[in-house]
Parts: structure tokens; sequence; C-alpha cells
């Protein structure tokens, strides 16, 4: 294993002027970095909380992300967005193809995203996105938008095995988490400046191989209400249109969604 261990230093080095804090050990970096935007209005838009290990990380549906450390890129940026709640999907979308960018010219088209937020390689899942808003009343303060990359995480033997994978599994050579790192808030950086360009949901839609494929849509987290159909594009707003097979059309916003294998003919 690579020793690129994080140090304040080392982060300063990768991150030049960028502001950041650095822990060994949080519970979750979105909890620290919503304390810090919400503690300080002038911190600007970008400004990062970086852990190499997180005890209670946070995936979407109150689900836990293991970032087992020294393994792992977790992070959260702190963003100011000019956005009315309606476009909040956008920050997903900025996180994701952040993210499809950081690792294509390493991994090329073995790269994919799986609506909403999930990152693939090869048909696993290598980084969650998390996107959380805070509030000040009914108006939208700062956005905390959670990435976790699993670089070196050891699924063998566990029961994620077969969904989960880690980018030096896939690439079969080290990576060097700082690179990792810069290149990806680079990328951030850039397409933070541009939420509203239409050019980001055409962007985030080519990379979705969800479109096109026949789906199992699970609204509930308990697997009820679960329906099947094919996915047949995302609008603006994030949303998934799924035609099912008596022809009606749903728009599904927050669920789970299960590609179809189909037997090859
Ligand atoms: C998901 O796929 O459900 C989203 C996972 C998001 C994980 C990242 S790791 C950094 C940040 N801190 C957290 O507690 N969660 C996000």
């Amino acid at each position: 294993m690579p020793d690129d261990r994080f140090t304040y230093d080392s982060l300063r080095r990768a991150l030049g002027q960028q502001p950041f804090r650095f822990y060994e050990r949080v519970t979750s970096t979105q909890d620290l970095a919503r304390d810090w935007a919400l503690s300080d209005p002038d911190l600007p838009s970008g400004a990062l909380v970086i852990a190499e290990e997180q005890t209670a990380g946070r995936g979407r549906q109150g689900r836990t992300w293991h970032t087992p450390p020294g393994a792992a890129l977790a992070l959260s940026m702190i963003l100011r967005p000019h956005l009315v709640p309606d476009q909040l999907p956008r920050m997903i979308m900025l996180g994701s193809v952040a993210v499809a960018a950081t690792l294509s010219p390493l991994l090329g088209d073995a790269v994919a995203l799986k609506w909403p937020n999930d990152v693939l390689i090869r048909g696993r899942k290598v980084c969650g996105i998390l996107s959380e808003a805070t509030w000040e009343g009914d108006r939208m303060g700062p956005i905390v938008l959670g990435i976790g990359i699993n670089v070196r995480v050891d699924f063998a033997g566990t029961e994620l095995e077969s969904r989960a994978t880690s980018l030096e599994t896939e690439l079969g050579q080290p990576v060097d988490r700082h690179t990792l790192l810069a290149n990806l808030v680079g990328h951030l950086l850039n397409w933070s400046q541009r939420v509203q360009d239409p050019m980001l949901v055409e962007v985030w839609r080519g990379w979705l191989k969800t479109l096109g494929r026949r789906v199992t849509v699970y609204p509930q987290l308990d697997g009820s209400a679960a329906f099947e159909g094919l996915a047949e594009a995302v609008d603006d707003g994030g949303a998934l249109i799924v035609r099912l097979d008596s022809g009606e059309q749903r728009r599904v916003i927050a669920a789970d969604v299960a590609l179809v294998e189909t037997p090859d003919p």
C-alpha cells in the first residue's frame, strides 16, 4: 500500500490556497462542514472538510458509509451556489460529473453513473455522493456536498463484495490520493461556477448508464411499492422518467434503482 497518508501539510501542498480543515478521525465530514459553514458566514464557497477516517459516515436514505483509515477519500465541500430549492439535484449532478471527469482518465469508459448518485466502475459502486442543504428558516443556506471514493477499501468476503469496489482493485495499481483529491477538487470548483449552465445537465445525462435500460424502482426503503419499467430519460430537474409496460409514465424524484439484467440474445 502506498504511503499517501494525509497530513495538514501534505493536503496544503495538494490544495494550494483552497480553505480546508483536516481531521484524522471524525463522525462525519458532513457534520463538521455544516457546523463550519454555519459558524462562518464569510467562509468562501469551495471550502473543504477532509478526514482520514469516519466513524459515522452517512449515505443516502439514512444508510451508513464506511471510511476506514487510509483507504478512501472522504470529503465535504461547502458550496454557496445561486440555486432555488427545486434546483438542488444540480448539486448531485455537479458532484457526479466532477467524479466521473476525475476517474475517466484512469479508467476510460469503464466509468459510469447510475441514477441518482452512484459512480460505478464496471457496474460496481466506487463512489457515493450526498448533498445536504442547510436552512435558515425557509431560506436555503450553504450546501454541503459530500463525496466518498473507495480507493483501497477491501470488500473481499463482505456482503458488499458483488456491489462495491475500489479504485485500486479496478486499476490493478496504486493510486495516490493527493493527486486524486487535487484533480477532483479542480473539477468540483470548475463545475461549481456553472451550476446554472444547461451543459451540466447534458454532461451528467451523457454519463448515466441508467438511460435506455429496464430498471426496478424502489421508492420505499423497505422495498414496498417497487415497480419495473424502461428508464427513458432524466429531465432538467434531475428526475428519472420511467415508462411502465402499461404505457404509463412516472417521474421518479427519490428512489433506489436497480438495473434489470437482460440475458444476452
Ligand atoms: C451514498 O452513496 O449513499 C452517499 C455516500 C456519501 C459518503 C460521503 S463520504 C464524505 C461525506 N461524509 C459523509 O458522512 N458522507 C459523505
